[in-house]
């Protein structure tokens, strides 16, 4: 039987740990003797812009032996009408995986189900795993144990905040996700993050006061205002989400030992300050390097 990786949800909590514990041990020795995607091809189908999904998968592929082929819409037949079930049929007759971004969570679903390969998210709009699985190593380097962590999520209930609140959940974390009203995360992400954390002796909750949520925390993480598709909402985006900026007045709030997190790409100066940004105490460009570590993990485990 294949597995996917739609959304954090298709891993258990012990999967999802021994990923994270997988990637750590590929980082210190990233040239192992093995090959698991020898003679194999990997697509990337990518119907949004990236910079760190694609270029971390193609890189992993080819570490692990494999090739990787970059599909984007103008590439293949699925612009000019050609169906998702007929082109996930095919695909799957080449290759031994398909890495997928894409606007919706549905389209993702489709292509999964006619699929006989994996499908990994690389990003929809609803989630954002792969993002999660370097988040938990990225916090892993940095603390003795993440069950106890307490990390502070503030901005929009995107599809990187979805995914966090069910990855810090799984591993017994402490999240508060601090959003403007009506910028909340998906309730039903919301709901199972809150339920996996009861399990796990974690919790997830949110706040409306940013500099409450942040008083303690052991990690203070933003993302974008406006992900990619709301482009023609982010002049109300500005003004709705500017109380709830990653600045000095927030790290002072956490005690001034906070880590900061950052899926990137960031804008500068909006959701997130240069200073903090560029802080001794920001793992971000950590964070972008461990994408590299855990989709190789992740490939491994899905393909291999
Ligand atoms: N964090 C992230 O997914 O970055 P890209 O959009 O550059 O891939
Ligand atoms: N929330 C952002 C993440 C980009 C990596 C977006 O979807 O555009």
């Amino acid at each position: 039987m294949k597995r996917d990786f739609l959304t954090l949800l298709d891993v258990s909590p012990s999967e999802l740990a021994y990923l994270v514990q997988r990637a750590e041990d590929m980082k210190q020795q990233p040239k192992p003797g093995h090959c698991p995607l020898l003679g194999k091809s990997v697509g990337l189908l990518f119907e949004k812009a990236s910079t760190r999904t694609r270029v971390s998968f193609e890189v992993g592929i080819y570490e692990l032996g494999g090739q990787s082929i970059f599909l984007s819409p103008r590439d293949v037949h699925l612009s000019r009408g050609e169906p998702l079930s007929d082109t996930a049929r095919v695909l799957s007759r080449y290759l031994s995986g398909l890495v997928v971004r894409t606007y919706s969570q549905e389209t993702i679903e489709i292509l999964a189900r006619e699929a006989d390969i994996p499908v990994i998210n690389a990003l929809t709009d609803l989630a954002h795993p792969c993002q999660a699985l370097a988040d938990l190593l990225t916090m892993k380097e940095n603390v003795e144990d993440l069950a106890g962590t307490r990390v502070t999520y503030l901005g929009d209930g995107n599809n990187v905040a979805n995914s966090l609140i069910i990855g810090c959940a799984m591993m017994g974390m402490h999240l508060t996700v601090a959003c403007p009203e009506g910028y909340d995360p998906d309730p039903d992400f919301l709901d199972k993050g809150v339920r996996l954390a009861e399990e796990s002796g974690g919790s997830v909750r949110m706040s409306r006061d940013p500099r409450e949520a942040s008083t303690g925390a052991d990690f203070l993480y933003t993302d974008v205002w406006t992900s990619m598709g709301q482009e023609e909402e982010s002049e109300r985006r500005r003004k709705d989400f500017a109380p709830f900026q990653l600045n000095s007045e927030r790290l002072s709030d956490a005690g001034g030992r906070a880590k900061i997190l950052h899926c990137l790409p960031a804008h500068r100066g909006e959701e997130i300050t240069d200073d903090v940004i560029d802080h001794p105490q920001s793992v971000i460009f950590d964070q972008a390097e461990n994408r590299l570590h855990t989709q190789k993990a992740l490939l491994e485990w899905i393909i291999e």
